[in-house]
């Protein structure tokens, strides 16, 4: 304790010339980071963060429209409200045109990058999904990232090869206790397998955490951010943790802003070419400022919902989620941008190096 105390008073000018000479935050710096209620420091760090942005991703913001095709999960996660103990949640899954259609307001919007995102349907059939894929990759020159949790190598091929580019699976947390207690039947060793099989088999992999679960301090978020530092993963999806009432976290308090933000941006002096979204989550709770904050913090990207209603609303993974029409969330990035010096990228925004 002492020892981050003495870490933190001279941290204006250590967190600097260890960014400046490469040198490598450690366990103990991130944590005093995360912890400090210095607020000089903090600006400091969002300022770094934000020039290694500028200097390693650039001035523009990627966007990314997202379709939530499917609620039903298989999985119980304790904070999650479409988990399968939620059972007052009505179910959806959309049809292959109901997909498409989105598609096409999301091509006809100018993104051209297509999340398709659901649970761990249980009944999800991967040759449907794979199908799904091919017709999008012939339909339009777009990215396809799936986000549909963890499966065996044999779906993460067959997906691949119907064209996906890219994976975002969430670590949620490397805390082994935390994870074990947060997610029952799960396991963090099948996760991190999952994660590395899509790393191997070439999808652009994208993983992330959450933010203000219990039992979680900086310590712990300390070792969240150094494992996506080792992982050297493509896209980084940090997000505050949001009580749902329908389970067992109920009760748990929401998390802070300000801990999120400083995460991204600590994200950001360790993972310099990550993409990383201002999370739905962090607008969720901050409100348009929150998300604004990220982006001045290390964010480069915007996820915008193109689930159709009334299924966006029954996406109910935590309460409160903005569901404004996709063209408003993109003409009110695009007049932020504006007035930040910032540029909005409607193109496929690869990961850096990388193709799809
Ligand atoms: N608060 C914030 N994010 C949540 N997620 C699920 N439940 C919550 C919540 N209560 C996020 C998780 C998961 C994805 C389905 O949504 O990070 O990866």
């Amino acid at each position: 304790m002492v020892y981050a105390r003495v870490k933190v008073t001279s941290f204006a000018c250590t967190i600097a010339e260890l960014v400046r000479s490469g040198s490598k935050l450690d366990k103990d710096d991130i944590a005093s980071i995360l912890g400090s209620d210095d607020q000089v420091l903090i600006e400091q760090l969002y300022g770094l963060a934000d020039q290694e942005r500028a200097e390693h991703v650039g001035q523009e913001i990627l966007l990314r429209g997202v379709i939530e095709f499917s609620n039903y999960c298989r999985n119980s996660c304790a904070y999650c409200g479409i988990g399968i103990h939620n059972r007052s949640l009505a179910r959806y899954r959309l049809d292959a045109n109901q997909v498409m259609d989105a598609v096409k307001r999301i091509v006809a919007s100018g993104i051209r990058t297509v999340v398709l995102q659901s649970g761990e349907d249980p009944y999800l059939d991967p040759a449907w999904l794979a199908s799904i894929i091919a017709r999008i990759k012939s339909f339009a020159q777009v990215a396809v990232t799936l986000s549909v949790g963890e499966w065996q190598e044999h779906e993460y091929r067959l997906w691949r090869s119907a064209g996906a580019d890219r994976y975002l699976l969430k670590i949620e947390t490397t805390d082994p206790l935390i994870y074990s207690k947060l997610h029952p039947g799960m396991s963090l060793e099948n996760r991190l397998r999952c994660l590395s099989l899509l790393q191997e088999l070439g999808y652009q992999t994208g993983t992330g955490n959450l933010i203000g679960l219990p039992g979680q301090g900086p310590q712990q978020i300390a070792q969240d951010l150094l494992f996506f530092a080792k992982g050297q993963f493509d896209m980084l999806a940090i997000g505050p943790f949001i009580p749902h009432p329908d389970t067992p976290l109920a009760r748990h308090p929401y998390s802070s802003i300000d801990l999120t933000v400083r995460a991204i941006a600590v994200a950001r002096l360790l993972c310099k070419a990550s993409n990383m979204p201002a999370t739905t989550a962090v607008a969720t709770v901050g409100g348009q400022q929150g998300r604004h904050l990220a982006l001045k913090a290390g964010a480069n990207v915007v996820m915008v919902n193109f689930t159709p209603a009334p299924y966006n609303t029954l996406y109910d993974i935590y309460p409160d989620r903005p569901c404004a029409e996709p063209i408003r969330v993109i003409s009110r990035i695009q007049d932020w941008a504006r007035a930040n010096n910032r540029t909005v990228l409607f193109s496929v925004g690869n990961a850096k190096d990388k193709k799809v």
